[in-house]
């Protein structure tokens, strides 16, 4: 993957990553390029790293594992179950330097202690914080949150912990009386054990949008401090009609709470087009578990020339031409036939071949005693989406420069709005499908009290 060239003080964090062992949380607002620093420490840490990541379609993005195959850990509450470790799990987990994750704000505090446990475990070093392992972790936790644990899972995560998110796991205990930088989690817990120490780095320059009004706003809106002002700003810009695009203009998105509207939006404009749908069918290789959510593309997916559709993957055209389009851009369907599709983007075609999504599993090899990447399955599919419309949850990641914001009956889970907002690349491309209300605002206490006790540390 090609990434832009660090700014400095991405730099300066990959150094950091590279040239110490702390634990780190990469965190900052949206488009700060938190992601990018993530491809880059991919592509060129000398450590022996395995990246992985909370579900099966983020550890896709990111070529990594996810985290219940590489550690075998069992699905559910992991309380203190005892761990069983094949020996190939233990011979990795053994030899990694560090252990990136991505997506962390959608790792629960149990599933972070279920780490630490597994990595002493495996490495036999019980009185040490994962074994001795860096870990790296990267994320946002005021875009959108773990799923709510539910049931036994809820009432244990109620006795045991302050709250489901992964910075309240034991492994950082004692973080209220931490280090007095402000910036750290970590000490001695309760029993007086030693906890990791969770040092937290912001990047604070923000690459998607430039406008500072727009970035004040979309931080009141991060923060749930939206004011009158604010809101009847946004308000205003958002209630315009949105324009019908010209031929070469990129169509407008529509960003939806629900998957159920999504799917009529999309389902509406593609059978109002002309003709019948073609389908393509995915090419599965190998096994990608279970239920739709697994893959990263649709298994059937139906076009029509005349469909508006979004990419799901940067374009990895011919060595050293520009990239034709990223992860997603916006455009129509012009021809489909002889296994490809033509899509307009901006006024230019291309024709997009299928793409390969790879699922990776570590192992070790004992010879060169490093920690090696393989292939074990593969979904083959066009890289393209309907995107009419597409629910908020799947916009994460992305920037749009225009987008028909649908709050619908209103935002259900923290984050979300914040999510949609900022995806836009400037206040001139929002349009509203009815006005913000106070309640779409949303902020997780939770959130909002790991920001306050780290900015002010308690004294002693
Ligand atoms: N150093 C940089 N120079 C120029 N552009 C950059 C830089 N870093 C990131 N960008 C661009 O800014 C945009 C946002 O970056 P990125 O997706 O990495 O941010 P993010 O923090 O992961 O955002 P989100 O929280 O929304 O996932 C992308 O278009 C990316 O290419
Ligand atoms: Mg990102």
């Amino acid at each position: 993957m090609t990434t832009p060239p660090l700014s400095a003080e991405q730099e300066a964090l990959f150094r950091r990553i590279e040239d110490t062992r702390d634990h780190i949380f990469v965190t900052g607002r949206a488009g700060t390029g938190k992601s990018t620093l993530l491809q880059h420490l991919s592509a060129h840490t000398s450590k022996q790293i395995a990246v992985c990541a909370p579900t099966g379609v983020a550890a896709l993005n990111v070529e990594g594992q996810t985290i219940h195959s590489l550690f075998r850990l069992p699905i559910g509450l992991i309380a203190d179950q005892e761990l069983e470790q094949p020996e190939a799990t233990r011979k990795i987990l053994g030899a990694i330097d560090t252990l990136v994750i991505d997506e962390v704000s959608m790792v629960n505090a149990d599933l972070m202690d279920g780490i630490d446990r597994s990595l002493r475990q495996a490495r036999g070093r019980r009185a040490e914080p994962f074994g001795g392992v860096q870990v790296v972790m990267f994320g946002d936790p005021f875009q959108l949150a773990p799923v709510p644990p539910r049931g036994d899972e809820l009432a244990y995560i109620r006795d045991h912990y302050r709250s489901f998110w992964f910075f309240d796991a034991h492994v950082w205990a004692g973080h209220d009386g931490g280090e007095a930088a402000g910036d750290t989690l970590g000490g001695l817990d309760a029993l007086g054990r030693y906890g990791a120490q969770l040092h937290i780095h912001e990047l604070r320059t923000i690459h998607r949008q430039s406008d500072d009004g727009f970035k004040a706003m979309l931080n009141a809106v991060r923060h749930g401090r939206v004011t009158a002002d604010i809101a009847g700003v946004l308000n205003d810009m958002g209630s315009r009609t949105p324009p019908t695009p010209g031929p070469t203009e990129t169509p407008i998105i529509t960003l939806a709470t629900r998957n159920d509207i999504v799917n009529a939006i999309n389902r509406r404009h593609l059978d109002a087009l002309p003709g019948t749908a073609q389908t393509a069918n995915a090419e599965i290789m190998g096994d990608f578990g279970r239920g739709e959510g697994a893959y990263p593309a649709d298994a059937e997916l139906r076009l029509k020339v005349g469909a508006q559709v979004m990419f799901l993957r940067n374009d990895v055209g011919a060595y050293g031409d520009p990239p034709r389009w990223v992860n997603g851009s916006i455009g129509t369907v012009t021809r489909i036939a002889g296994g490809s599709v033509r899509v307009d983007l901006d006024g230019e075609e291309h024709d997009v071949e299928p793409a390969a999504w790879e699922k990776y599993r570590y192992s070790y090899s004992p010879l060169s005693k490093k920690i090696t990447r393989e292939v074990v399955a593969e979904f083959h599919q066009f890289p393209l989406r309907l995107a009419w419309a597409v629910t908020i949850h799947k916009s994460q990641g992305k920037s749009y420069d225009r987008a028909v914001i649908d709050l619908g009956s209103g935002a259900f889970a923290p984050g979300q709005t914040y999510v949609a907002l900022s995806r836009l690349t400037s206040l001139d491309g929002l349009y509203l499908s009815r006005p913000l209300r106070p309640s779409d605002i949303r902020v997780d206490p939770d959130v909002q009290r790991f920001l306050a006790s780290r900015r002010a540390p308690q004294a002693g």
